[in-house]
């Protein structure tokens, strides 16, 4: 208990001390569009390859080299003895052919002398048993001693190489994931974050509800970590797992924050700090990071699903970058990705070869959504171990770039004929401006949806996604915002299933419509409270005056079932979920359910707020019709043009250039003005292709 206070009060310590963290845009020129990188491991290879190697990424046209992330066996092979010879000669051989360094700290896998002296070092799972040495992500962050070993490499990597004025940044981890940990040392910080947050044991059982089921507790130390593995679903509560998912992204983000204040001491402000989470990170919160310049993405899109039309295996799914490019930059700022698949993985369902094109469609896909930076995992494919059948850019012949290394070479050159063609100062288009949106989402919402779903149908992570597409396909510049952000520069606010409110929320919302802002706000919204309880009061409670209607009932049907809604003259179809709504008299209703037993209760209803509108949408369709139908409408209303992009067809405008991408299986003919110049690519966009234009 002594020594994790001690941990928290130094993390605290240090943190004060760090506080700056630099403006992100300012290690990206803007001039330079986007840099290029690529992950290269010299451990993995002959030293007298590495030179060879070295001088073929910077002949492929890339900028940086991303180096040591995993490898701690090297630069410590026995405990307390560094060895940094190694790195030094490839760190060299970077600046020899000039070619930037960014710089990974290890911590995601550890020597195998950690496991056999320290086995404390790695967590534990729901069944208490130990994780062990050979794979990765498995030290406990907050066990002291492990805490104790990453001080000590990341310090020796800092002061070697934090005034290289070669190494631009630095990446912390990899995929950081908060992942549950049930060892002793996670249950001891568990029950001190309880402590701080709660002070008393009768606050926690309040906000647990432990009267359900003799759950009570009459001290902090009776409390263990809720372990689903053992209790199984029903044994659950729910308010505790959240907690426990709270802790979790908490302690996460706070092992960032502590490797990040490490390297702060000693490292140039010049070089930044990042990390790459996972696209699609259902653990691990970035916005919870207090240290980061700002954060990147790894992005898998393809691992064998079967996406939009006959050629979406090939393609991959679409919705990865489009989600994870807006997202992370909430974090700083500013994004990019940091991994992106150079051609088939080894982990996929089935792992297809890529349409031609694939891979440079989803670079500028990354380029589009305003990526700073584009790396990819990894350069030579390796010839042993777990990943002998994922793609490098190079083959296992270690000099003949592979299809997806074709494709990044032809990207490099071609960002180098855009920087030319770069205008600085370059604002943003009006009739996009008009479209502005932002979509308010937060992983809280998440798990306390994903864990009480309701219905099998709930499809709790594509669901903001969802809307985010429809924005898209009106060709809107979207943001993925967390609460505390300023809504007043968006014309538009989509609020998604926004499960957990307070009543300061739900002011700035109505002030924001107040003034003018249009608000779209769908089911599940604010219908329970920030510790996952409901009001006691009627459903969506604290809402009810600003959607002007009360959420009366909630239904859902089976996956074949036939909900029918009517909008005007148009039946729409839906089974997932339907609140039945009771509007106020001044609110409008613009869709009405039209059979079930309660046929002609209202579905969708506006109400004007102020200058503003509040739509409540309570269904929740699979084909998105409807939704897509009302957003049209609003945006209409509200005098915004909107273009009508089928799926996977994306448009962004970045920098004074427009950028499309086709994820579809079908050609897509773009509609351009008279003056429009392309720069790359055709007007007719076949799948898997790319057109950049000016106008
Ligand atoms: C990523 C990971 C890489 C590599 C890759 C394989 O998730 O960060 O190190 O394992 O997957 O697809």
């Amino acid at each position: 208990m002594k020594r994790c206070s001690i941990l928290v009060l130094i993390t605290i310590l240090i943190s004060g001390l760090n506080a700056t963290s630099q403006v992100a845009n300012r290690f990206f020129p803007e001039k330079n569009l986007t840099t290029t990188g690529i992950y290269y491991y010299p451990e993995h290879w002959n030293e007298d390859q590495w030179e060879r190697d070295i001088k073929r990424i910077a002949g492929m046209g890339y900028e940086f080299v991303h180096l040591a992330e995993f490898a701690w066996f090297k630069m410590e092979p026995q405990e307390g003895k560094f060895e940094f010879a190694w790195l030094d000669k490839v760190v060299a051989l970077c600046t020899k052919y000039n070619l930037k360094v960014l710089m990974c700290t290890p911590s995601a896998t550890t020597p195998a002398w950690m496991r056999t002296n320290y086995p404390e070092t790695f967590v534990m799972d729901g069944h208490y048993i130990r994780g062990e040495h050979g794979t990765r992500g498995l030290g406990s962050i907050v066990n002291p001693a492990y805490r104790g070993f990453v001080e000590k490499v990341v310090t020796e990597m800092a002061v070697r190489y934090g005034q290289n004025k070669n190494v631009i940044g630095w990446q912390l981890d990899n995929e950081p994931d908060a992942k549950p940990d049930y060892s002793p040392s996670s249950q001891e910080a568990f029950r001190q974050w309880l402590k701080n947050k709660y002070e008393k044991i009768e606050a926690l059982n309040a906000a647990w509800g432990t009267a359900f089921w003799s759950q009570w507790y009459n001290d902090f130390s009776q409390v263990i970590i809720p372990n689903t593995t053992l209790v199984g679903w029903w044994g659950n509560n729910p308010h505790a797992l959240l907690d426990f998912k709270r802790y979790s992204a908490d302690t996460q983000a706070e092992f960032l924050d502590f490797q990040a204040a490490i390297l702060r001491r000693h490292i140039s402000k010049d070089q930044f700090v990042t990390t790459n989470y996972t696209a699609v990170s259902t653990g691990a919160d970035p916005r919870r990071t207090k240290q980061l310049d700002f954060a990147t993405y790894t992005a898998y899109p393809n691992g064998g699903s079967n996406n939009i039309g006959d050629l979406g295996f090939r393609l991959g799914n679409s919705s990865v970058i489009l989600f994870a490019a807006e997202y992370y930059k909430s974090v700083g700022g500013v994004s990019g990705v940091m991994e992106i698949q150079p051609g088939p993985v080894n982990w996929g369902s089935y792992n297809p070869l890529l349409l031609p094109g694939t891979v440079r469609m989803w670079l500028y896909h990354t380029f589009a959504a305003g990526g700073k930076l584009a790396s990819s995992y990894r350069f030579r494919q390796i010839n042993y171990s777990a990943e002998q059948y994922h793609a490098g850019v190079i083959q296992t012949d270690g000099i003949s770039p592979s299809a997806g290394g074709e494709e990044y070479i032809q990207f490099m050159k071609e960002i180098k004929e855009l920087r030319k063609l770069y205008k600085p100062g370059a604002s943003m288009p009006e009739k996009l401006a008009a479209r502005s949106t932002a979509i308010l989402w937060n992983l809280e919402n998440y798990w306390t949806i994903d864990r009480q779903k309701q219905t099998s149908q709930w499809d709790t992570w594509n669901y903001p996604i969802k809307f985010l597409e429809i924005a898209k396909s009106f060709d809107a510049p979207v943001d993925l915002i967390p609460e505390t952000a300023d809504l007043s520069k968006y014309k538009f606010v989509i609020i998604p299933a926004y499960e957990m409110v307070d009543s300061a929320l739900v002011k700035k919302w109505r002030e924001y419509a107040a003034n003018g802002g249009h608000l779209i706000i769908t089911c599940r919204t604010a219908t329970k409270d920030r510790m996952g309880h409901f009001w006691e009061a009627e459903c969506a409670a604290p809402i009810s005056g600003l959607i002007g209607a009360q959420v009366k009932a909630t239904d859902m049907l089976s996956s074949n079932g036939k909900g029918d809604i009517l909008m005007e003259s148009t039946h729409y179809s839906w089974n997932n979920w339907a609140d039945l709504l009771a509007p106020d008299k001044n609110t409008e209703t613009l869709a009405v359910f039209d059979n079930q037993f309660y046929s002609g209760k209202a579905a969708v209803v506006k109400h004007k707020v102020g200058k503003g509108t509040v739509t409540y949408i309570g269904v929740d369709t699979d084909d998105a019709k409807l939704e897509a139908d009302i957003l049209k409408e609003i945006y209409t209303g509200a005098g915004a043009t909107t273009e009508n992009y089928p799926p996977g067809v994306f448009v962004y405008w970045r920098d004074g250039f427009y950028v499309a991408v086709n994820y579809s299986s079908e050609n897509y003919t773009m509609n351009m003005t008279e003056t429009a110049n392309i720069i790359v690519g055709e007007k007719i966009l076949k799948p898997g292709a790319v057109l950049v234009w000016s106008e």
